[in-house]
């Protein structure tokens, strides 16, 4: 048995301190009724940063950043030659987000190198952890643009000019976010890692209905975000017949009705939502001229995301026709559907088995960063439950149970991979 495996036996994670950490950073934006707004690339989103490059300096972690804003602390092996084993997830929220969405994730991982560390745990190849840049995608679209740009190992010129609904530009905001460290190295975009492993809570109702402390992510859903934009013709509320209107707030009415009954009410996996709906020029007398609105698909199977996404342009162009309005489609995101390898999947359930977390395997209905990181190296999520399912929502919350539950999962997985490694 390898030197970190055998010391591994008597190391287990700090549940006070993953607890308390996960109290203060869910100060940082907090809401008045309990959840979270920490927006990518906002001054809150800048504080809990700065609070976790804080932290890694202080136990001596290496702390880097890249170009994307990524954010990484790194606890260092015994041979640095050794691409390192990064665990991570992100720090920004939704508008209305929750305390553990992403957070957990992050928070987690960084009490698996505090465990290594207080336990003197040497591995021969360096753990890291890391914060992703704008998973959310709720404020510059598309989600999960730190993984992604890592991955890819670059940050794609259309994402430079993206706009907040607040009007901020992309570009602006990362490189403001960027100074707020200026003692934190910037590396390049992108380099070889072993292996990605990433805690969440599953944002579903599974594994609480099922009493199980653990799932073991088999896979991610499909994600596409469409927007769509119909166009047809101010004029007076009061005064102009049904016969003289273009109005595409009237198409978009009937295409979403239509959309609801064609696509969720055929097909239990199938997920269409509407979360953005903006009328221009937005006044209660005027029929608006332009009609915006976003759609998020999901699906687990790539042909049928395909299938929904061309029924929704019929659909949009047949109301918009109807009511002599023009339509356009933009894709804002396109995520393929993705399945986590086998051989992950099994180190992750025997390490739960013998820290004695029962677990179940699961698909996991949401996108996450290790979506992009799959691409580079083997890797694997793992799931908590959370209360209700509840998730994207200020009413968010996971038992604390449950969180350490987690990072004990992770800790002992982050081993089983260490060691897998390194035979
Ligand atoms: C991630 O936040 C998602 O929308 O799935
Ligand atoms: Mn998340
Ligand atoms: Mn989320």
């Amino acid at each position: 048995m390898s030197h970190a495996a055998r010391r591994a036996q008597h190391v287990s994670v700090d549940a006070t301190r993953l607890l308390s950490r996960l109290d203060r950073f869910a100060q940082i934006g907090a809401t008045p009724r309990g959840g979270v707004n920490r927006q990518a690339l906002t001054e809150g989103d800048r504080e809990a940063r700065a609070l976790l490059a804080h932290l890694g300096h202080e136990r001596g972690f290496a702390v880097r950043q890249d170009a994307a804003a990524n954010l990484f602390l790194r606890r260092e092996g015994t041979d640095a030659s050794l691409a390192p084993l990064l665990l991570g997830s992100h720090l920004d929220t939704q508008p209305t987000g929750g305390r553990f969405d992403g957070a957990l994730g992050v928070l987690a991982g960084l009490e698996v190198l505090e465990t290594l560390e207080d336990a003197g745990v040497s591995t021969p190849r360096a753990v890291e952890l890391v914060a992703w840049t704008n998973e959310e995608g709720s404020r510059f679209s598309p989600g999960a643009m730190g993984s992604r740009a890592f991955a890819d190992e670059t940050l794609p010129e259309s994402w430079l000019d993206a706009r907040a609904p607040d009007g901020a530009r992309f570009s602006d905001e990362l490189a403001k976010t960027l100074r707020v460290l200026p003692d934190v190295p910037v590396a390049p975009l992108g380099r070889p890692i072993a292996s990605y492993l990433e805690l969440h809570i599953e944002q579903g109702p599974i594994l609480e209905r099922e009493g199980l402390p653990i799932g073991v992510v088999s896979g991610i859903q499909g994600t596409r975000w469409l927007e769509v934009t119909l166009e047809g013709a101010s004029a007076h509320a009061g005064t102009t017949p049904l016969a003289f209107r273009r109005d595409p707030m009237m198409a978009a009415a009937v295409a979403l009705a239509a959309l609801q009954t064609a696509v969720m009410e055929q097909d239990e996996d199938a997920r269409l939502t509407v979360g953005r709906i903006e009328a221009q020029p937005g006044s209660i007398n005027a029929i608006p001229e332009r009609v915006c609105f976003t759609l998020d698909l999901r699906h687990p199977r790539r042909e049928r995301l395909n299938e929904i996404d061309a029924l929704v342009r019929a659909v949009c162009a047949r109301e918009a026709e109807q009511a002599r309005c023009t339509v356009q489609v933009r894709v804002l995101n396109d995520m393929e559907p993705s399945a986590f390898p086998e051989p992950m999947l099994a180190l992750a359930e025997a390490a739960c088995t013998k820290a004695g977390l029962p677990h179940r395997r699961i698909v996991s209905g949401a996108f996450h960063d290790a979506l992009f990181l799959a691409r580079k190296a083997p890797a694997l999520m793992l799931f908590t439950p959370c209360r209700d399912g509840i998730s994207h929502n200020e009413a968010e919350y996971a038992e604390p149970q449950f969180c350490v539950s987690g990072a004990t999962a992770l800790l002992e997985t982050a081993l089983a991979v260490l060691h897998s490694l390194e035979i």
